[in-house]
């Protein structure tokens, strides 16, 4: 194996190390007639595989990287078990947490709720910032939702909760790398598939009521855009790890939260004995 790999290394090695600087002034000194080809052909040679050896044996060769200390999580793994809900606006995510609140004692946090509450908080320095990213459709500069993530979280640990439902988040990479590396690390993430034609009926239907200023076509046309190109790319980062549990939730509610049920059984993330309304 070593000696495939130094012969591997000379192959690539070779023509990079020895560039036209060496060959040059060899092939110059050649044609005065100072040394003959073997000579040559046999120094390249040598110079190649002593560059090599040195690369492969002598790790000083690369400089060292500063190592940073490895920064504390805010939770510590085994003290909270957290949960990211994903999926399109109008997926449903609200609704399925709601219902493991009530019956499994979990905490739900919704992204958009505390960014939401944020924005109208009374001396709130963001308030303005939050409204436009929310009409735009667009995600929120990641330090704004992942202190008012934490925060809510603190203040639900204090009182002994550790079961969270962190739901529309995270919603970007940095989001994602971030939280797992300064909060806390998840479970898993429960990603609800729907066909937007269904989500666009859902949220036009929603938008009658709620009052919301993102619930109507134009701002719809955004969200859908951002959450193909900046959110997706979370589920699929996740789903390579084997953390995302699907489901599809183009059904009556009770049976959505059924498949809920069963895929987080499934992982483990109830106990066996565990019934629901405890
Ligand atoms: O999840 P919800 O539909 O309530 O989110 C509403 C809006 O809040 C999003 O369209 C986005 O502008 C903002 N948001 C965000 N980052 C999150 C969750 C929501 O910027 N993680
Ligand atoms: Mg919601």
């Amino acid at each position: 194996m070593f000696t495939r790999s130094v012969r591997n290394s000379f192959v690539r090695a070779g023509p990079i190390r020895l560039g036209p600087v060496v060959s040059k002034r060899l092939y110059s000194q050649a044609q005065n007639g100072g040394i003959n080809h073997k000579r040559i052909l046999i120094g390249l040679g040598l110079l190649a595989i002593g560059t090599t050896l040195y690369g492969t044996t002598n790790p000083t060769k690369t400089p060292i990287a500063f190592v940073e200390p490895a920064t504390e999580r805010a939770f510590k793994d085994g003290d909270v078990s957290v949960i990211f809900v994903l999926g399109g606006p109008g997926a449903g995510k609200g609704t399925q947490c709601a219902k493991l609140v009530s019956n499994y004692g979990f905490v739900h946090l919704s992204a958009g709720d505390l960014l939401r509450a944020e924005q109208k908080r009374e001396g709130s320095k963001y308030g303005e910032m939050i409204s436009q990213y929310i009409r735009d459709g667009l995600i929120v500069p990641q330090e704004v939702t992942i202190a008012l993530l934490e925060q809510a979280m603190k203040e639900n640990f204090e009182k002994g909760k550790t079961r969270f439902l962190i739901d529309g988040f995270p919603r970007k990479m940095d989001q994602a790398k971030t939280f797992e590396e300064k909060v806390a690390k998840s479970k898993v993430t429960l990603f609800f598939d729907c066909p937007e034609s269904v989500l666009l009926e859902r949220l036009l239907k929603r938008g009658q009521t709620s009052g919301r200023e993102d619930d109507n076509a134009e701002s719809i046309k955004k969200r859908f855009k951002t959450f193909v190109e900046t959110s997706m790319p979370v589920v699929d980062y996740f789903g390579k790890q084997g953390r995302v549990l699907k489901v599809s939730c183009d059904h009556p509610v009770d049976q959505v939260y059924s498949q809920v049920v069963s895929v987080l059984k499934e992982k483990g993330i109830f106990a066996d004995n565990e019934t629901e309304n405890k």
